[in-house]
């Protein structure tokens, strides 16, 4: 049962999540490497607090009663020392969350659950550096963490029921949905939401389309909450390049960063945090370009098969379940509608159609899943 709850870390993730927890009643420690950052993770807890309670979701009492199972410190060991549950936000580098993690296994309760917030490092390879890797577990939150109703649970090889179980829990009591992905890379919602990003950019470098038409199509006949280039502008062409990065390193080609992606983030033209993306958000107006006259409806078949059939390769390679892949994508990347549901949608003949015409002229990129048949 966890009740006492270690959040190392106080940076965007860390402050999320040990919200989350002390409003729901765990008690919360969080943890960084010195006062000035503690002090500016409890602030954006405290921002978060207030925003909770002009939104009418927080009384006054309760505001009261959450900060009370609040405290934080630059003490690693005395944080840990009792905690039932270790939750680790810090910065995403493989050595320095080892490192972290060896400390935190010596000093934590021999019962505590282990568990890491990355993106895209190995959970088996994290728990090598503890003497626990049955109680080692992902929980994988997305940002802004009070608003995002998505965890994903992501499983080692050595990873207990138990823990499972138990972490399944504590991200209910957060009032998270939980999914469960085998450890693998980018796991579900980054590794569904790659292919998608990668083929518009390809698109629109083929000149088959302007990224105008292709965020219109996403948008109006997709019913995307964004077009992938408003989308990736908002979430900074840096993290996009950097996650596909990930996934071309450990699954090979078919996540290779287009050019335009990698010379935009080289040129530091990130999207709108530095006024310039794929759009620009600056003074100067940039005339888009002439429409090329391409379908809506084949640009968002087109853009959406490649991630429904990277769907049915995860359920190929049991990473995870059909029900809980549709349930990430909606909830974690705002997809209208899951892979599946999508591809009840499209008919799985006219998938199969599509590939296999696809992979004729395109390569094995868009070969048939073992799921297709
Ligand atoms: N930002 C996102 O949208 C997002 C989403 C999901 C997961 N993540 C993952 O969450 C983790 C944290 O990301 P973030 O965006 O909150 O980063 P951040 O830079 O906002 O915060 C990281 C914090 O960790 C602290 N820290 C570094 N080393 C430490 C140590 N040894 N002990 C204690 N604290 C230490 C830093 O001082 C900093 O305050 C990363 O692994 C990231 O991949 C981020």
């Amino acid at each position: 049962m966890v009740n006492k709850i270690a959040v190392i870390g106080s940076g965007l993730m860390g402050a999320g999540i040990a919200y989350v927890s002390a409003w729901n009643g765990f008690t919360v420690t969080m943890v960084d490497i010195k006062q000035e950052f503690i002090d500016k993770g409890m602030e954006r807890l405290r921002t978060d607090v207030m925003t909770g309670i002009d939104k009418g979701k927080i009384t006054m009492t309760e505001a009261e009663g959450l900060m009370s199972r609040l405290s934080a410190t630059v003490d690693l060991e005395d944080a840990v020392k009792d905690a039932d549950l270790v939750i680790e936000a810090i910065f995403e580098n493989m050595d320095v969350k080892k490192e972290v993690f060896a400390k935190v296994d010596d000093a934590a309760p021999a019962h505590a659950i282990l568990a890491t917030n990355t993106s895209s490092l190995s959970i088996d390879e994290l728990a090598t550096a503890t003497k626990r890797p049955d109680k080692f577990i992902g929980m994988h939150y997305f940002s802004p963490v009070p608003a995002m109703k998505l965890l994903e649970l992501v499983i080692g090889e050595k990873t207990s029921e138990e823990t499972i179980a138990a972490a399944e829990s504590v991200g209910t009591t957060q009032g998270k949905k939980t999914v469960i992905a085998k450890n693998s890379p980018g796991f579900i919602v980054n590794r569904l939401l790659m292919p998608v990003m990668r083929e518009s950019i390809l698109m629109l470098e083929r000149g088959e389309a302007t990224k105008e038409e292709i965020d219109n199509a996403m948008l109006q006949v997709g019913k995307a909450p964004a077009g992938p280039f408003t989308l990736g502008d908002f979430v900074g062409l840096d993290i996009a390049y950097n996650a596909m990065s990930t996934l071309y390193r450990e699954i090979g080609d078919c996540f290779k960063p287009p050019d335009t992606l990698k010379n935009l983030v080289e040129s530091g033209d990130i999207g709108m945090k530095s006024k310039k993306g794929f759009y620009s958000y600056g003074p100067d107006v940039v005339e888009p370009e002439a429409p090329k006259g391409a379908d809506p409806n084949w640009i968002v078949q087109r853009l959406n098969i490649p991630g429904v059939r990277e769907a049915m390769i995860l359920v190929d390679q049991d990473i995870a379940n059909k029900e809980d892949i549709d349930m990430a994508m909606k909830l974690g990347a705002s997809w209208p509608k899951g892979p599946f549901e999508m591809a009840n949608e499209f008919g799985l003949d006219m998938i199969r159609e599509f590939l296999t015409k696809l992979e004729a002229e395109a390569g094995s990129c868009y070969s048939l899943p073992k799921y297709l048949g």
